[in-house]
């Protein structure tokens, strides 16, 4: 089955009783037991709606197995905690999403885990890796840089160690990348972004083996992040028109990175399906979009940020991505503010950076209303 068929079709609860199209909810938080082939509870990560969800993705990702969080932080906290201990140490791509960049660094510690960050080139990853490494963890295309890691590369490194690899696939989607097919282990969804898609849900993902996802799953039933029958209706919704919305959101993504590239008051456009990306050829092969995400930097001197953002009048200055309606925001005081400014500064978040989530409007309306906002 193509994409567009296993989004609509793949994974749904037959609706036995009255014969519906749609996946009946099952808002029971308690189960018969007697006669059972399992215990059910929903932070067993097990009920009706958690499965059909799963199945659906599992489809789309390509894996055997999944639980649903109820944060793509609970997501990441989870796979992080379940399978790295005390002593162990974690070798991580620093261009990554500002949370989980901050719970490296307020919470590894704490777990006495320790860890490395590389960059997102594979022989960095290699080099860092030591003895009690226990996970190979990256994000590509990375948030808010859109840095480009070459996935096969990296899973090979950590399977020549024998070590899990994990990946955020948050900003691609399963529609645009497949990580597990190019040998990386766990893939990581937040997802309040592309799966939910509509900017009024917060869920998150882990997709992978049967036998990897065992192993975190009797962490996480004592974490206890799991995910409600009515946020998982939404969501099984929400993904029967995925592959129609992101195709949109890589077209329109597409044709605003390239008109930016020649505006003289943009000093940089990172969108890993411009030519001068320096991932572009990785981003090719690997990608069968380049997404819905871009970010950009103004030159200071030529446009205030300041201005340029209030003079916004469709795109609406917004936290979180991924919705059907652009969005633009500037990680040094939105996803990157819990970072020092130095720490900012290394990464290469400038004040001037604007990362815009694109979304499924008219593509041209979008582009006037850039255009107003940076001559204004
Ligand atoms: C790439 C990426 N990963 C993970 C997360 C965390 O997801 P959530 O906010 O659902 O916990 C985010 C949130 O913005 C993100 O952008």
């Amino acid at each position: 089955m193509g994409k567009d068929t296993q989004c609509v079709h793949s994974g749904s609860i037959p609706d036995r009783m009255s014969g519906g199209l749609n996946s009946p909810i099952f808002t029971s938080s308690s189960f018969v037991y007697l006669d059972a082939d399992e215990n059910v509870y929903p932070r067993y990560f097990n009920t009706p709606n958690q499965k059909a969800v799963i199945d659906k993705l599992c489809t789309l990702e390509n894996t055997e197995s999944g639980l649903l969080f109820s944060s793509g932080m609970a997501a990441i906290s989870t796979v992080v905690v379940a399978l790295v201990g005390k002593g162990d140490h974690v070798v991580m791509q620093r261009d990554i999403y500002g949370g989980t960049h901050h719970f490296a660094g307020a919470e590894f510690n704490r777990f006495g885990i320790d860890y490395t960050l590389v960059s997102n080139e594979p022989a960095d990853f290699k080099a860092a890796i030591r003895d009690n490494t226990r996970l190979i963890y990256i994000e590509t295309p990375s948030n808010p840089l859109l840095l480009v890691a070459d996935i096969a590369a990296v899973a090979e490194v950590a399977r020549s160690y024998r070590i899990p690899s994990a990946i955020d696939n948050t900003f691609a989607s399963p529609i645009n990348q497949n990580p597990h097919e190019l040998g990386i282990d766990i893939v990581i969804h937040s997802g309040t972004k592309y799966l939910g898609g509509h900017s009024d849900i917060c869920c998150g993902a882990v997709l992978s083996s049967r036998e990897l996802i065992e192993r975190i799953k009797s962490s996480a039933v004592n974490f206890g992040g799991s995910l409600n029958a009515s946020t998982c209706h939404l969501l099984e919704r929400s993904l029967k028109t995925m592959g129609i919305r992101v195709d949109k959101q890589n077209k329109n993504a597409l044709t605003i990175a390239r008109h930016l590239s020649s505006h003289p008051g943009i000093r940089r456009v990172n969108y890993p399906g411009l030519e001068t990306h320096p991932g572009f050829d990785i981003a090719r092969r690997q990608m069968s979009g380049f997404g819905g995400m871009l970010s950009f930097e103004l030159d200071e001197n030529r446009i205030d940020p300041q201005r340029f953002v209030r003079g916004l009048e469709l795109i609406r200055p917004a936290l979180s991505l991924g919705g059907l309606e652009t969005i633009i925001c500037a990680p040094a005081v939105t996803s990157h503010v819990k970072l020092s400014s130095a720490e900012r500064a290394e990464l290469g978040i400038t004040d001037g950076l604007f990362r815009l989530s694109v979304g499924i409007e008219d593509v041209d309306d979008l582009i006037s209303d850039i255009d107003r906002a940076l001559a204004g």
